[in-house]
C-alpha cells in the first residue's frame, strides 16, 4: 500500500477509433518507463481492447468486480486486477458485452476509491459516446486527455464536448489531435482547427507517428512504446513523455 493518492486520468474521444486505446497503453508504458505504478481500467464496456492488446489472460474483468461489490461477495480488489508486468496491471472490460449493461455504474467510483491509493497513476480507457459511463469517470477524474483528428464530424463534435465541459466549469481537460492515425488526413490547418473547436490544441500527435504495419505489433501484445521490435523516434517519445508529465501536473505543455 503506497499511501499516496494517484491521479486519475480518463482519455476519452467523441469519435471511435481515433487512437485513445493505443494512447492510454502508451502513457501507461511512459509512466511505468519513468517508474510510476500504473493501472489501466477498461470503461469500453461494450468492446474493451486493452486485456486483447496485452494478451492478458485475466479470467476476472470489471464486471465480476461490480457484481461481487454488489453481492458482498468482494474481498480484495487485486483479485480483479490482472498484473501485465510489475509496474502495469489493468482492469479489463467484461468479456461479454452483454455483461456490460448489468455493470451498476454507482460502483465505478467506489472501484477507484479502492486502487487510488495504490498507483501512482491510473488511466482509464472509454468508449466514444457520452453517456453515463463516461460522464462518471470524467466527474471522477483528476484529468481528462480528449482525443480528436483532422477530420470535419470530429472536429464539429469536439467543439461540444469542449462546450460541455466549458458549461460543466470543467477546466481539467487537455485536447490531443492525433494525427498519426491518419496520416494522409490534413485538411484543416491548425489555425482551422483551433477557431473551429474554440479552442487550443494542448497536444499533437503527428503524422510521422504513424506506425506502418501496426496490426502486426498489436498482435505481439506489447506496449507499442516499449516494444523493442517497433522503432520510436525520439520525438515520437519526447512528444509522449512531455503529454505524461503534463497530465499529472509535472512539468510544461511544449507544443
Ligand atoms: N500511431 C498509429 N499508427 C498507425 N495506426 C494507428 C496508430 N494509432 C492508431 N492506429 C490505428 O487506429 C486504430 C484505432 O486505434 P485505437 O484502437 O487506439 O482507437 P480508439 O479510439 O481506442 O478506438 P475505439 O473508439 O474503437 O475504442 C488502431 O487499431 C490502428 O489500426
Ligand atoms: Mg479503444
Amino acid at each position: 500500500m503506497k499511501g499516496i493518492k494517484g491521479k486519475i486520468i480518463t482519455i476519452t474521444s467523441t469519435k471511435g477509433g481515433v487512437g485513445k486505446t493505443i494512447t492510454t497503453l502508451n502513457l501507461a508504458g511512459i509512466y511505468s518507463n519513468l517508474n510510476y505504478k500504473v493501472l489501466v481500467i477498461d470503461l469500453d464496456l461494450y468492446s474493451g481492447a486493452v486485456a486483447t492488446h496485452l494478451n492478458s489472460n485475466n479470467d476476472k474483468t470489471i464486471f465480476n468486480l461490480a457484481e461481487d461489490l454488489a453481492n458482498n461477495r468482494y474481498e480484495k480488489v487485486e483479485d480483479y486486477i490482472f498484473n501485465y508486468d510489475d509496474k502495469i496491471s489493468i482492469i479489463a472490460a467484461p468479456k461479454d458485452p452483454r455483461m456490460a449493461n448489468k455493470i451498476d455504474i454507482k460502483y465505478i467510483p467506489l472501484i477507484l476509491n479502492n486502487v487510488v491509493y495504490k498507483y501512482d497513476v491510473i488511466l482509464i480507457d472509454t468508449s466514444h459516446i457520452l453517456n453515463e459511463i463516461n460522464i462518471t469517470a470524467i466527474d471522477n477524474s483528476d484529468m481528462i486527455l480528449y482525443i480528436f483528428t483532422n477530420d470535419t464530424f470530429d472536429l464539429k463534435n469536439t467543439r461540444s464536448f469542449i462546450s460541455i465541459m466549458n458549461d460543466a466549469e470543467n477546466k481539467n481537460y487537455y485536447t490531443l489531435l492525433n494525427e498519426s492515425v491518419h496520416p494522409d488526413k490534413k485538411y484543416y490547418s491548425l489555425y482551422e482547427i483551433r477557431s473551429l473547436i474554440k479552442n487550443n490544441i494542448d497536444f499533437n500527435l503527428p503524422s510521422t507517428m504513424y506506425i506502418k504495419n501496426i496490426d502486426k505489433y498489436i498482435l505481439e501484445g506489447k506496449v507499442l512504446i516499449q516494444n523493442k521490435n517497433l522503432t520510436i523516434n525520439k520525438m515520437a517519445y519526447e512528444k509522449l513523455t512531455n503529454m505524461a508529465n503534463t497530465l499529472i501536473g509535472k512539468g510544461d505543455k511544449n507544443d
